[in-house]
């Protein structure tokens, strides 16, 4: 799995595994539409297919926007600064970045870490930023790079380190070695940072320290740089792709029914589902609408068009009058542990004929 080709941004209910295969089953088109496009990975997979003239990527959200910055090569210079929990809420509703790469999930609810681990991450996020290990040092962290693998290869000593030194910290109030540091003129941004950004009645959480540490344990994601590393690595399609393919994308922001649809177009839709504990259930119909999505009134709107239409879903009652075109196992991600099971992606087509899929053939 580790070697699997990520497509589109890191982006919750994200196609990544499964784009290759969406793509494949497309009927061609000059243009694709990909109504509900979120972090893009169909529209990444589709655009690297070289099978459609144009992809228009649609989302109510601006996370359309932010795939196109990244693999046009615009990402902001300052994309990897440390967000605070501060600044997490007064940003996640306008800057896509804050909100897909520092919040638990990629949900852009609540912040990536918890406090009790918070000062750690933006000692380890200086020391792989910004080169700076002043406030590993600070904590007591000695020897070492910072760097991951040296991490996760001390992890217990770092964990010693960082809970003698939180406790004296936002416990007994001791900021006598911080002070002193920041006092210096030698101290460094990523201190007096630290030291704003962190009271000493910053910890609100009680409960047993030790249990929480657990994580420290485990190896060290930086979570917020990965997702970065992953907006960053997009950029590769800029090399690697000739300018006409990126040129080829558009992007559009608005509901579903506001997309433009240009003559001749295959409409591709990933929408919300209806209810993720409905996974891989035919014949199971959920009473309560997890996402808040109107279901009937898109499938409505699926009928009244002329083009041909591609639905990604669990199941679809046979009574929509949709055609189930294919089906495979996927795996589900429901943790940061990794995957549970597996869930089964369908895709039902509209207007489609088993002459529209080349070689395939409707289920
Ligand atoms: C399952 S996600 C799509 C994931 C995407 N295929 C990917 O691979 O990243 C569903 C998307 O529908 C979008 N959405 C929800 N309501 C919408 C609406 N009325 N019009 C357009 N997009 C909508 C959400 O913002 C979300 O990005």
């Amino acid at each position: 799995m580790t070697n699997q080709k990520r497509y589109g941004l890191p982006y919750q209910g994200s196609k990544n595994f499964i784009a290759e295969w969406v793509v494949e089953h497309m009927p061609a088109a000059p243009t694709l539409v990909d109504l509900f496009a979120g972090g893009c990975a169909v529209t990444h997979a589709a655009l690297e297919s070289g099978k459609f003239k144009k992809v228009f990527a649609n989302d109510i959200t601006d996370a359309p926007r932010l795939f196109e910055q990244a693999v046009k090569g615009e990402l902001p210079a300052d994309a990897k600064r440390w967000i605070s929990r501060e600044e997490f809420r007064q940003l996640k509703n306008t800057d896509p970045i804050v909100r897909l790469c520092w919040s638990f999930g990629g949900r852009g609810s609540s912040y990536l870490y918890g406090r009790h681990i918070e000062p750690w991450k933006y000692a380890m996020h200086a020391a792989r930023v910004e080169g700076d290990l002043s406030v590993l040092r600070m904590m007591g962290v000695a020897g070492g790079d910072g760097s991951r693998l040296w991490v996760v290869h001390h992890h217990e000593d770092c964990k010693r380190a960082y809970t003698a030194w939180r406790k004296s910290y936002f416990v007994e109030g001791d900021t006598s070695a911080i002070d002193a540091l920041c006092s210096s003129p030698s101290a460094t941004p990523a201190l007096l940072r630290f030291r704003h950004l962190f009271p000493t009645d910053y910890m609100q959480e009680g409960g047993n320290l030790d249990k929480r540490l657990e994580r420290l344990q485990h190896p060290q994601h930086l979570q917020h740089l990965q997702h970065l590393e992953n907006l960053q690595r997009l950029q590769r399609l800029q090399c690697q792709e000739s300018t006409e393919r990126l040129d080829s994308l558009r992007v559009v922001q608005g509901d579903y029914r506001k997309c433009p649809i240009p003559k001749g177009a295959v409409i591709y839709c990933d929408p919300p589902y209806k209810d993720t504990t409905a996974y891989q259930t035919p014949g199971h119909h959920p009473t309560k609408k997890g996402s808040g999505f109107d279901h009937a009134a898109f499938f409505s709107w699926v009928r009244s068009r002329r083009e041909k239409v591609i639905i990604s879903e669990y199941y679809i009652d046979p009574a929509e009058g949709f055609t189930l075109i294919a089906e495979r196992k996927k795996p589900r991600i429901m943790n940061s542990n990794g995957t549970d099971g597996y869930a089964t992606e369908r895709l039902y087509g509209w207007n489609i004929k088993p002459s529209d899929l080349n070689s395939l053939f409707l289920l």
